[in-house]
């Protein structure tokens, strides 16, 4: 099967090249380019959980090979989904699935709207990578992978996700696909900004839990109107959960501010701010964070 990776970051990176592990054929898709680049075969070098090293080869692509585009996984950053699939709009092939598998949420109703005929997924994973150049990957925690249908068509596309467990371990086929997106929201809103702002790695929520839990007592009513039955204390322990098995990692919006690169806050609080204010609820303590992230963004110099 081919597959093709639109967002060489640490996920796509680590999809990229545990698919090509198995044995599928992946490309990159690099919308720098119309065609195929010079630079054609792009050298990786993955680090397995085990210490083991493999290393590879993958072929890049421009956005006007469209025959060589396959099942588009789309693991670029969030803010960078639309203008990287604007290229394609009304020329990739109806059959193409696309595949979104971003932190954040607010795409998917722009991709509902370009690609119509397109079977469209979106996908959530807990699985950890971390890239420490554009050709090194760290593989450095196993996770959770699920995919669910965006549309009719996304749902004749529960035959990827065997390949998807082969290659990364535990994924499977979501019903509820929304509902996951939602809770992975929930934990980047409040692990994201809050070690951004205060320059820590997430295992300092640990210490500082009061300031969780009023997050999550603040989301709560929001959250009860998407349907979610959890208390405010449920959704705090779920995220210090996530925080505990994350303890030394720094976010990926830590490491955005860190870098001076912009960060993903305007589709994670920011989505979360618009949604709230549909509703009439209003979000002071969000608001106040997503206030402090943009500050901090505004002095980036790079995307
Ligand atoms: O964005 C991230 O860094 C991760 O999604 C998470 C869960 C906050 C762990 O670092």
């Amino acid at each position: 099967m081919q597959w093709t990776i639109l967002g060489a970051g640490a996920i796509g990176s680590l999809f990229a090249t545990q698919l090509l592990r198995i044995g599928q054929s992946v490309n990159l898709l690099d919308t720098r380019h119309a065609q195929t680049p010079h630079q054609q075969l792009h050298p990786m070098l993955l680090e397995l959980l085990d210490g083991s090293v493999c290393m590879c080869e993958l072929p890049c692509i421009g956005y006007r090979d469209l025959s060589a585009i396959g099942n588009l996984l789309v693991t670029t950053k969030v803010w960078q989904v639309i203008p990287a699939l604007k290229p394609l709009v009304g020329r990739l092939p109806e059959t193409s699935p696309i595949i979104l598998l971003h932190n954040g949420m607010g795409t998917a109703e722009w991709l509902l709207r370009h690609f119509p005929h397109n079977p469209l997924l979106a996908g959530v994973t807990s699985c950890g990578a971390l890239k420490t150049d554009s050709k090194h990957i760290r593989h450095t925690g196993f996770g959770e992978t699920w995919l669910g249908a965006l549309n009719s068509s996304g749902e004749q596309c529960r035959e990827l996700v065997p390949y998807l467990a082969d290659a990364l371990g535990h994924t499977a086929w979501s019903e509820h696909i929304g509902e996951r997106q939602w809770r992975k929201l929930v934990i980047n809103a409040v692990i994201n900004p809050l070690t951004a702002v205060w320059n820590q790695p997430n295992g300092a929520l640990l210490d500082r839990t009061e300031e969780v839990a009023a997050l999550c007592q603040e989301l709560h009513p929001l959250l009860v109107k998407q349907g979610f039955r959890e208390t405010p204390e449920t959704w705090c322990r779920q995220v210090l959960q996530v925080a505990d098995r994350t303890a030394r990692n720094f976010s990926s919006m830590h490491q955005d501010i860190a870098y001076h690169r912009k960060t993903e806050i305007d589709y994670i609080t920011g989505y979360l701010l618009q949604q709230a204010e549909k509703q009439g609820i209003d979000l002071p303590k969000h608001r106040q964070l997503y206030l402090k992230v943009k500050a901090l963004e505004s002095t980036c110099t790079n995307e």
